[in-house]
C-alpha cells in the first residue's frame, strides 16, 4: 500500500506497544516531583511568538532557525520550542507571586524545534520540566540538581552511566566583561573558527564555547573565574559545597553556555555515557534570575530543569534498565453461538464496572477464534459462555495458563475474578 499520508518529519507516533512506557516515566516523574514539593502547570500548545524572541533569544538558534512560527490574521504565534518561557508568563499572567515564597512548578510537555532529526533529535520531543520561581539562595540549585539525579536514580540509571556537567556563566553585571574577553579571544583566532562561530562573534560570542567543531580551538579560551564577580563566585562556591554535603557528583564544565539566552549563574547538563550517540545531553537547565523581569514582571530569581522524555527512554533501553511489561487484560469472555453474544457483552461490561480489564470480539467469531483471540491478548482468564451456562446463569472461568476450569454464577463472577488477581 503507498501511504498517502505521513507523520510530519521528525514527528513520532507512540503506538500501544510502547505508550505504557510513556505512561511509566511520566507517572515517576509526576510522583518524583509530588515528593519535591512542586505543583503541576500545563500551559498552551503555542505562545506569541515575541515571548520566545524575548525570552529564549532572537539570536538562538532555536528562535532563529528552529521555531514553527503560525500567522492568523495580524497574530503570530509559535508552537513553544521550549517550556520555561511559557511557565514564566503563566507565572505573571496568574499572578502566582502574590502569596509571596517560591513557586515550585512542573509540566511534561510536547515542544518542538525545527532542527535535522536524527537518533534522540526530533521535531517534536517532550520534556519533563520543573521551574523553581522566586529563589535565589543556592540551595535551590542543590536541590533541584539532586532532585534531577535522583529522577534517574530512581528509573534505574546509575550514577556511574550518567555525567553532571555543571558552570557558571555569570550575570549582567559579571559577563559583559567576560564576554568581551571570549570576543577578544575569537577575533585573534578568527580565521581558525568555523563559519558559524565568526559569525557568532559579534552578537553571541559566549556561544563558541559550546561549538563541537570549534572544540580544539576554543580549548585555549580564557575560563570565566577570574571574571565573576563576588555575588556569583559566592553562589557557585556554596553550590559546590551544598552538591558535596548531598553526595551528588559533579564535573565542571567551562564551556556550558547553553544555547538559550536567559541563563544566568548556575548552567547544568546530565550526559549519557551510552545509548543516546551524539545527542547525549539527557537534560539541560540553570538559573534565569533576569527573566521574570525581562517579561514583564518584578526582579524574581530563578531556576529549572527540562528533561527529554525520548532520551530518557533511550538510555533506559541502552541500559537494560526495568521497564514495566504492557498492561495485560484479567479476561476474554467468549461466547459459544449467536445467542450468547450479548450475554457475552452484557458480562463484559458488568466486569469493567466491577475495575477488571475485560475484552472481547466484536466480529461475531467462531469459538475457536474466540478462544485464539483470548490466548494471544495474554488475559489470565477467558469467560466461557455456552448453552448450558446461559441456562445456568453461570460462567466457566478457565485459567488460561493452568487450564483448570471452574463454574462459577454469573452473579458472583466479578468478586471472583477481584479475590484472584495480584
Ligand atoms: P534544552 O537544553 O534546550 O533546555 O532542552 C532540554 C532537554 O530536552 C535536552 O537536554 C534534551 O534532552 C531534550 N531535547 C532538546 N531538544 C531536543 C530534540 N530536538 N529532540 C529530542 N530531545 C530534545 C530547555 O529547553 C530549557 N527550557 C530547560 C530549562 C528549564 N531551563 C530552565 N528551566
Amino acid at each position: 500500500m503507498e501511504l498517502k499520508y505521513r507523520a510530519p518529519e521528525g514527528m513520532n507516533d507512540v503506538l500501544p506497544e510502547s505508550s505504557h512506557l510513556w505512561q511509566y516515566v511520566e507517572a515517576r516523574w509526576r510522583d518524583h516531583c509530588h515528593r519535591y514539593g512542586y505543583g503541576e502547570i500545563r500551559t498552551p500548545i503555542m505562545e506569541s511568538a515575541a515571548l520566545f524572541e524575548r525570552s529564549v533569544g532572537e539570536t538562538s538558534d532555536i528562535v532563529s532557525k528552529e521555531m514553527y512560527v503560525l500567522e492568523r490574521g495580524e497574530e503570530r504565534f509559535a508552537l513553544k520550542p521550549e517550556g520555561t518561557a511559557p511557565v514564566v508568563r503563566a507565572y505573571l499572567e496568574h499572578g502566582l507571586h502574590a502569596g509571596g515564597g517560591v513557586q515550585k512548578l512542573y509540566y511534561i510537555t510536547p515542544f518542538f524545534r525545527g532542527e535535522r532529526p536524527q537518533k534522540g533529535r526530533y521535531r517534536q520531543a517532550h520534556q519533563f520540566g520543573a521551574e523553581i520561581i522566586g529563589a535565589a539562595h543556592p540551595l535551590a540549585d542543590a536541590e533541584l540538581l539532586a532532585m534531577v539525579m535522583a529522577f534517574f536514580a530512581g528509573l534505574g540509571v546509575p550514577d556511574s552511566a550518567l555525567q553532571l556537567r555543571l558552570n557558571t556563566i555569570g550575570c549582567p553585571e559579571c559577563r559583559p566583561a567576560y564576554r568581551d574577553g571570549i570576543r577578544q579571544f575569537g577575533q585573534a583566532n578568527f580565521a581558525r573558527l568555523c563559519s558559524t562561530c565568526q559569525s557568532r562573534l559579534e552578537r553571541n560570542p559566549l556561544r563558541i564555547l559550546d561549538c563541537k567543531v570549534c572544540v580544539a580551538i576554543t580549548a585555549d579560551a580564557p575560563p570565566i573565574d577570574p571574571y565573576l564577580c563576588d555575588g556569583c563566585r559566592t553562589h557557585f562556591e556554596t553550590l559546590q559545597g551544598l552538591l558535596k554535603t548531598l553526595g551528588v557528583g559533579y564535573v565542571r564544565d567551562p564551556r556550558l553556555v547553553r544555547g538559550l539566552d536567559y541563563y544566568t549563574r548556575t548552567t547544568f547538563e546530565v550526559v549519557a555515557e551510552q545509548g543516546l550517540g551524539a545527542q547525549n545531553a539527557l537534560c539541560g537547565g540553570g538559573r534565569y534570575d533576569g527573566l521574570v523581569e525581562q517579561l514583564g514582571g518584578a526582579p524574581t530569581p530563578a531556576l529549572g530543569v527540562g528533561i527529554g522524555v525520548e532520551r530518557t527512554l533511550l538510555v533506559l533501553h541502552a541500559l537494560n534498565a526495568p521497564l514495566p511489561e504492557p498492561p495485560r487484560l484479567d479476561a476474554f469472555v467468549v461466547a459459544f453461538g449467536d445467542a450468547a453474544r450479548p450475554i457475552a457483552l452484557q458480562i463484559a461490561q458488568q466486569l469493567r464496572m466491577a475495575g477488571i480489564a475485560c475484552d472481547l470480539d466484536l466480529e461475531g467469531r467462531s469459538p475457536k477464534a474466540q478462544m485464539r483471540l483470548a490466548n494471544r491478548t495474554g488475559a489470565r482468564y477467558a469467560i466461557l459462555l455456552g448453552e448450558t451456562e446461559l441456562q445456568t446463569a453461570t460462567a466457566t472461568v478457565k485459567d488460561l495458563a493452568s487450564h483448570e476450569q471452574t463454574a462459577v454464577t454469573q452473579a458472583e463472577l466479578a468478586a471472583w475474578i477481584r479475590q484472584r488477581l495480584p
